[in-house]
């Protein structure tokens, strides 16, 4: 009898040892499928963007005919900022990929890299089902991991301001302008999308002679506005007026002739931020082009 009372006793104290155990360790043994199963999401993602996406984002992510994914811009926010995305950076993605751009968005057309991407959510009439989606999104996804810092937060973007960039101040002097530099130069900062061509007229003021509905081209135009009626900017010269209208779009916004879509009274849709990303000597030859257009 006694032995029979010892045994349930044992046996109800192993249980609860092991239950107790069981209730301890169950959220890491949980946490470590959660960890697990994200694993082979990003696995699974990995195999889908070699397939599906390499061609055009490059197969480390460094863009080509799409954008660049792997750019700590898209994961600290400062992208969806940008486009006044109001969602998290996944659904970002996570909706890009499952309805791709069926037209080319007017952010990467100014960049002078205006392309499409497909559709891939078979919701939508692309090849990819849903977990899939959410696979390649994983794996898109995974590269933020490499830009936080220890506490897992993205370390605050700190812009350093080169010593060479054009800066805001027109009056300074300029080295002396190279017009084929400059004429590569407007191509490359994406400018001709919207001065030159069919936008020309519409999107922005035609630069060219031949495509501007008063007969005059930028090179012209340059020439009087600074000193014409109306004018409200700080320029005293031709090249200081080019100077400021790239610069400082909103200083003088040039006025919409008949047909033209931009606002008249501002702000101007010509990016901001060209007294950054252009250097001295890049601003020169960009001037000197553009007083060299027929
Ligand atoms: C045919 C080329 C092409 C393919 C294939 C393609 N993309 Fe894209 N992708 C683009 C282009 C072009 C853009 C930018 C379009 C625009 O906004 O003008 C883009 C944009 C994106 C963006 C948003 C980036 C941003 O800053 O707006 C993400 C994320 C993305 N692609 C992920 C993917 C993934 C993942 C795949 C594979 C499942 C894929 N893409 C396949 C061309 C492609
Ligand atoms: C997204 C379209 C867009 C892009 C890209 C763009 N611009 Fe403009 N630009 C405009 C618009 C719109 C105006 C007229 C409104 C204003 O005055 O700001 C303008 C005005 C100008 C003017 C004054 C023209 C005149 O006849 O009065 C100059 C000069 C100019 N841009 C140069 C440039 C240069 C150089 C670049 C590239 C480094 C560039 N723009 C890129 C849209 C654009």
């Amino acid at each position: 009898m006694i032995w029979r009372v010892l045994v349930g006793t044992v046996s109800v104290v192993i249980g609860m040892l092991t239950l107790g155990y069981v209730a301890i360790t169950e959220q890491d043994r949980m946490a470590s499928f959660t960890t697990s199963y994200a694993a082979r999401d990003i696995e699974a993602g990995a195999a889908i963007y070699e397939a599906q996406c390499v061609t055009c984002h490059g197969d480390l992510g460094q863009g080509g005919r799409g954008p660049a994914l792997d750019d700590v811009k898209l994961f600290d926010g400062t992208r969806t900022t940008e486009i006044a995305w109001t969602g998290t950076v996944h659904d970002f993605v996570y909706l890009t990929i499952a309805g791709g751009r069926p037209r080319p968005s007017e952010y990467y057309a100014a960049l002078g890299n205006a392309n499409r991407m497909p559709t891939f959510s078979n919701r939508f009439g692309g090849p990819l089902r849903e977990d899939e989606v959410l696979a390649v999104t994983a794996f898109v996804m995974n590269w933020g991991e490499a830009y936080k810092d220890a506490s897992g937060q993205f370390p605050q973007a700190t812009p350093t301001p080169n010593p060479n960039a054009a800066g805001t101040d027109i009056t300074i002097e300029l080295p002396v302008g190279d017009a084929t530099r400059g004429q590569a130069l407007v191509t490359s900062s994406g400018c001709v999308a919207c001065h030159v061509g069919p936008a020309a007229g519409v999107v922005a003021p035609a630069w060219q002679t031949a495509e501007s509905k008063d007969g005059k081209g930028v090179a012209a135009h340059a020439e009087e506005r600074w000193s014409s009626e109306g004018y409200a900017g700080t320029a005293t010269s031709t090249d200081q007026f080019l100077f400021e209208s790239i610069v400082n779009p909103n200083a003088y916004i040039t006025p919409p002739g008949e047909g033209a879509t931009w606002p008249a009274g501002g702000p101007s849709v010509m990016p901001g931020t060209y007294s950054t990303s252009l250097l001295k000597q890049d601003m020169a030859d960009i001037i000197a082009y553009l007083k060299t257009i027929p």
